[in-house]
């Protein structure tokens, strides 16, 4: 994948964690004092938290506040002293800048997001900012969404097993393709592993593609989301307006 900027390699071999870690910080150079920020869910994102808490604590990012989309989020973001702010254009606070990561980005920076379960909140804030940072290491660049796991889907828990099957009729005969509700293993003294409960007391149905989703993406969203039952998806299309690449030979990719 091409890339507008790249800037020197860091001396080393880094680890994925560590890349991540790299695109987190070149992220957080975006943010201004008085911005109002989306906090974004994962490893990576919980770099860029850690980076803002340490500017925060030093005096350097005065008016910062952010708006979690998750609970995880929301518990170390207020760990490391950053402000919380509902969302809530009464508020006042339009979010400037949101700044997550995902778990794929394809050539023309679509995302896959929401496999730690946070789509819904992640769409909702990032889609009400006025830019939307993505940060990823190399291995989420892929040719096309799906290709390295699953597209969740969150599901209302009434009737999932109904909804889910209305998902699988949409792609019915698609070979390779597969879809299940995703699960957590049993809690000690239970028998069945239980269905994954995301923080807005939703499941997830997770959509599998071989050599991942082909077609006109918008279309199979309008598809997605005019399933009654079906709450979103976790295809973020044309919302990345930059996408921050750290790639293991140590440079840094900004496009968008
Ligand atoms: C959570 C997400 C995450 O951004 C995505 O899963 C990437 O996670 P990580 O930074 O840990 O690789 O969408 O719902």
């Amino acid at each position: 994948m091409g890339s507008a900027a790249a800037s020197p390699p860091p001396s080393g071999k880094l680890t994925q964690d560590e890349l991540k870690r790299v695109a987190a910080h070149r992220a957080v150079e975006f943010v201004e004092p008085g911005m109002t920020l989306g906090l974004g869910t994962g490893s990576t994102a919980a770099h860029a938290l850690d980076r803002l808490g340490d500017l925060l604590r030093a005096g350097a990012l005065p008016g910062v506040a952010g708006v979690p989309t998750s609970l995880k989020t929301e518990a170390h973001a207020s760990a490391v002293g950053i402000p919380l702010l509902p969302l809530d254009a009464a508020s006042g606070a339009r979010i400037a800048l949101s700044i997550d990561g995902a778990d794929e980005v394809d050539p023309d920076l679509n995302l896959v997001k929401g496999r730690g379960g946070s789509l819904l909140r992640e769409k909702m804030i990032e889609g009400a900012g006025d830019r939307f940072v993505v940060i990823v290491d190399e291995s989420k660049l892929v040719p096309r969404l799906g290709c390295t796991g699953a597209i969740p889907v969150e599901v209302i828990p009434f009737g999932a097993p109904h909804t889910l099957g209305l998902i699988r009729n949409l792609f019915d005969g698609l070979p390779g393709f597969h879809a299940r509700l995703r699960t957590v293993p049993a809690a000690k003294g239970e028998d069945l592993e239980q269905p994954f409960v995301t923080d807005n007391g939703n499941y997830i149905v997770e959509m599998f593609f071989e050599d991942g989703i082909r077609g006109d993406l918008r279309d199979i969203s309008d598809r997605l989301l005019r399933i009654t039952g079906v709450v979103e998806h976790g295809m973020f299309l044309g919302m990345a307006t930059t996408v921050i690449v750290a790639n293991k030979d140590g440079t840094v990719a900004v496009m968008g």
